[in-house]
């Protein structure tokens, strides 16, 4: 089966792509909100303390995970994490952990991409809604002009389903010709347009008030201010980091599974990292930050997921050229999200490739139907109830988009470092320019990351009963009774999801696997 695999067809291609793994809507539309909802400056130590313990380990062990995962032939996470624990523990075990494993990234990728699409398909929407004036009429508020697009169904499905339509074409076209082809094309185009967005966010002066400027904005993201500095924001900033780096996910595991047997892996982790890192803090810091509080001041900031889609059209509309600069952001967004999407899209179609032994193109097309499926209550919900609370989107995200991301970095991490232990040390320097020194990895992977990563899910835990997660009505729709049901049909789907996501890996590997799970001994060895 290994030989079968497609290879990244060059260095540079293969850079790209996993920077556009990572670049996503989490550095442009997540990470500006968070920040500013979490304490602005305040946000940022947690955040870079994050980077450092969880960000960095994990993204080592993932990228070594799929390299050597990809040398079985495996793309998938289930086997990938089975080879590594089963260094340490009776392959018997090893399948539990593993098929944990391997549910978690099934659910996160069909599930996150499910609403991630949708939200490619508004930035795609919006950005004819710039080129067309759609939002320029000052009559109607721009939280008015997103209500009534989410609530209607032509807008809504038609730019959803375009979206869609164009992942599944460039992922039929493999590894090279599709992923690779897309992201070195859109990354440029990507950077390039934050860098004229982060250009005109900090020569836009006080075009308000006079106590607004963009350098104030800056400020605010730069200068913390410790009083706000607390749990609640430590939580939102490592549950950032893993959202942002495409950590917890499987699809930087997928994505390293192409690569050849000796290619590095540390310094192409390091490359990952650190071009994500310039796309989140400096241009989305500084192309969104600075733009809203020049124009809405501090509180305007902090007003929460509707930062990319209602405030700043408020200042596209006062802004000379804000129909072009408009038009920039939301393209911006969607080739950021495209390139995420895209990674999540490719995990499930090597998942079909290899459990259904179906070939790419038609892999590609039952993606497409399952991802049909899993997206429609998410458009549906706005334009059948006549509301704009998206609180089936909410409810997976809380999941899928946050917690279940750290407790499968956890599960990873045991099995490479615990269970695979120094073995694994030394495959993550095989080929390496850098290595990384054994200091490290007994400091971090053994010790400091799995504990913060538990601490973390401890006190997030604890939060998410304060918030009321776990109650059969949560309070976020106490007060909106016809909004329950589709609460709780997002916890049916995630429910069911994970119970398939599980039964699949566990056939997936006991197949593979079947005679040494059997004998209870390690036996076949690539
Ligand atoms: N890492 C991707 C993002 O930031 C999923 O959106």
């Amino acid at each position: 089966m290994s030989g079968q695999r497609e290879n990244w067809g060059s260095k540079i291609g293969l850079i790209f792509a996993m920077a556009g793994n990572a670049i996503g809507l989490g550095n442009f539309w997540r990470f500006p909100y968070q920040a500013a909802s979490n304490g602005g400056g305040a946000f940022m130590i947690p955040y870079l303390v994050a980077l450092v313990v969880l960000g960095i380990p994990v993204m080592l062990v993932e990228w070594n995970l799929g390299r050597y995962g990809g040398r079985y032939g495996h793309g998938t996470l289930g086997p990938m994490v089975y080879l590594q624990a089963r260094e340490g523990l009776k392959p018997k075990k090893a399948i539990i952990l593993a098929s944990l494993a391997g549910m978690l990234a099934f659910g996160v990728t069909l599930l996150v991409n499910s609403y991630y699409n949708h939200i490619i398909g508004w930035t795609l929407g919006y950005s004819y809604l710039s080129l067309t004036g759609g939002y320029m009429d000052a009559s109607k508020s721009t939280a008015e002009v997103f209500v009534s697009y989410v609530q209607n169904p032509v807008m809504v499905f038609t730019f959803w389903i375009i979206a869609l339509t164009g992942l599944a074409l460039a992922v039929m076209r493999g590894v090279q010709k599709g992923i690779e082809a897309w992201a070195k094309l859109m990354m440029p185009v990507l950077y390039v347009f934050g860098i004229i967005l982060a250009i005109r966010a900090l020569t836009i002066g006080s075009p308000v008030n006079p106590d607004w400027s963009s350098m104030k904005g800056l400020n605010y993201i730069w200068n913390p201010d410790f009083s706000k500095l607390n749990w609640k924001s430590a939580v939102a900033a490592a549950g950032q980091i893993f959202f942002t780096l495409s950590i917890g996910m499987g699809i930087i595991c997928n994505y390293a599974s192409y690569l050849k047997p000796d290619d590095d892996v540390v310094v192409s982790s390091f490359a990952t990292i650190s071009l994500n890192e310039f796309a989140e803090v400096i241009l989305g810091g500084t192309a969104v930050i600075p733009i809203a509080y020049a124009f809405l001041g501090p509180d305007g900031v902090g007003q929460g997921v509707g930062l990319s889609f209602i405030a700043l059209p408020n200042v596209f509309r006062s802004m000379s050229g804000g129909q072009i600069f408009g038009a920039l952001w939301f393209l911006l967004l969607f080739f950021a999200g495209f390139t995420s999407a895209i990674a999540m899209y490719n995990y499930l179609t090597a998942l079909v490739e290899e459990d259904l032994g179906m070939e790419r193109k038609k892999a590609a097309w039952l993606v497409f139907f399952a991802y049909v499926i899993v997206g429609l209550p998410v458009g549906l919900e706005t334009v059948l109830t006549k509301t704009a609370d998206l609180v089936y989107l909410t409810e997976l995200d809380n999941w899928v988009g946050v917690y279940l991301l750290i407790v499968l970095g956890l599960l990873e991490i045991i099995a490479v470092a615990w269970f695979m232990g120094d073995k694994a040390l030394e495959e993550m320097n095989r080929g390496g320019i850098w290595q990384i020194p054994s200091w490290f990895f007994n400091v971090f992977h053994k010790t400091l990351t799995p504990l913060v990563a538990a601490i973390l899910l401890f006190f997030s835990t604890i939060d998410y009963i304060k918030a009321g997660y776990f109650k059969a009505i949560p309070d976020f729709v106490a007060g909106s009774p016809q909004l329950i049901p589709w609460v709780n049909g997002a916890r049916i789907v995630l429910f069911a999801v994970l119970i398939f996501g599980f039964v699949q890996s566990y056939k997936s590997i006991s197949t593979k696997y079947k005679k040494e799970i059997e004998d209870n001994e390690v036996s076949i060895r690539a």
